[in-house]
């Protein structure tokens, strides 16, 4: 199947009230983890690579992306996640990626309004569809930032403004998501009713960044293998439910992925310590992910939409 514009995926998700996972990949294991979910579940999947993955993996690292999600039978997007310039997401559409995010969030409005049309005018030309942000992720306790200083939650009529002169096709909001293991202490505050206000202006899919769900029993397994992760803390799946009812419909993941992936290889290295074939070291990790991307559909409501 031809890869899809990101917007197809997205528009029937908040369309039909679920979620759609966009995952972070970074090599071709984390890329057959999340394919073979999306498989196995019969799910739409957005693959997500960052600049940082695009540095790491180089264009070939696209090319594999794009002819392994060809082989797939249900719905695929590739997306650049977070793209900081126009040249970025240029270069993205140019390696075949359906879906850009132009990264204006730390702009002024007046800015971040300017950069995201530029995309939205080029991107569109070529069938390509654009997500932008407005506001700034960090975790929250009710009103009081607690995990980023710069927090600054999106103001939902900001938000209608920007989405009208932009001509963005969805919108990542700051409701008290952050990136990363260390999301607060405790469950993080997720403000719904924000959620709930931006979604009543704005009919276009919504975007939930630092989603991971940093699972306790993960992290418990990654600290009895060796690892140090102190203070971990994700987002509640009840809240990632509740916020997909709200009109959140991309779900963006990647540190439950890495978790999954560095546990399972300090746990085959701890138990099996005379085992240097990457493939038995490296094959296990994969499962494990695929298992959490699974995990995670089900949560999406993606599961058996495709
Ligand atoms: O939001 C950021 C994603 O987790 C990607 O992280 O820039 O380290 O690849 P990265
Ligand atoms: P997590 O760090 O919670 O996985 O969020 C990833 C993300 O938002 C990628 O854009
Ligand atoms: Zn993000």
């Amino acid at each position: 199947m031809p890869l899809l514009p990101g917007l197809d995926i997205l528009a029937a998700a908040r369309a039909g009230g679920y979620g759609v996972g966009a995952f972070n990949t970074n090599d071709m294991e984390i890329t057959q983890a999340i394919l073979q979910a999306a498989e196995a579940k019969r799910s739409p999947v957005l693959i997500a690579l960052s600049e940082g993955a695009l540095k790491y993996g180089g264009d070939i690292l696209p090319k594999l992306v794009v002819e392994m999600a060809r082989d797939a039978s249900v719905p695929v997007a590739l997306h650049l996640d977070h793209g900081s310039s126009f040249a970025s997401c240029l270069r993205a559409i140019r390696l075949g990626f359906t879906s850009v995010m132009i990264d204006m969030s730390h702009e002024e409005e007046a800015v971040n309004v300017r950069e995201t049309a530029r995309v939205v005018e080029a991107a569109h030309a070529v069938g390509v569809t654009v997500e932008a942000e407005i506001g700034r992720l960090g975790g929250v306790e009710e009103h009081v930032v607690v995990a980023e200083e710069d927090a600054i939650l999106t103001k939902p009529e900001e938000a209608e403004r920007f989405m009208e002169q932009s001509g963005a096709d969805y919108l990542a909001v700051a409701i008290g998501t952050s990136h990363g293991a260390n999301k607060g202490k405790g469950r993080p505050y997720i403000d719904h009713e924000r959620i709930v206000e931006i979604a009543r202006r704005i009919p276009n899919p919504l975007v939930m960044h630092g989603a991971s769900g940093v699972p306790a029993d993960v992290v418990a397994r990654l600290n009895a293998a060796g690892g140090e992760l102190a203070d971990a803390s994700g987002i509640h799946e009840d809240d990632v439910r509740k916020a997909v009812t709200e009109g959140i419909a991309k779900i963006n993941t990647d540190t439950d992925l890495r978790l999954a992936f560095t546990t399972r290889v300090r746990e085959v290295l701890r138990d099996d310590p005379k085992q240097f074939d990457p493939r038995k070291i490296l094959g296990p990790a994969r499962e494990e992910m695929q298992r959490i991307v699974e995990e995670r559909m089900d949560v999406f409501g993606s599961s058996g939409r495709a």
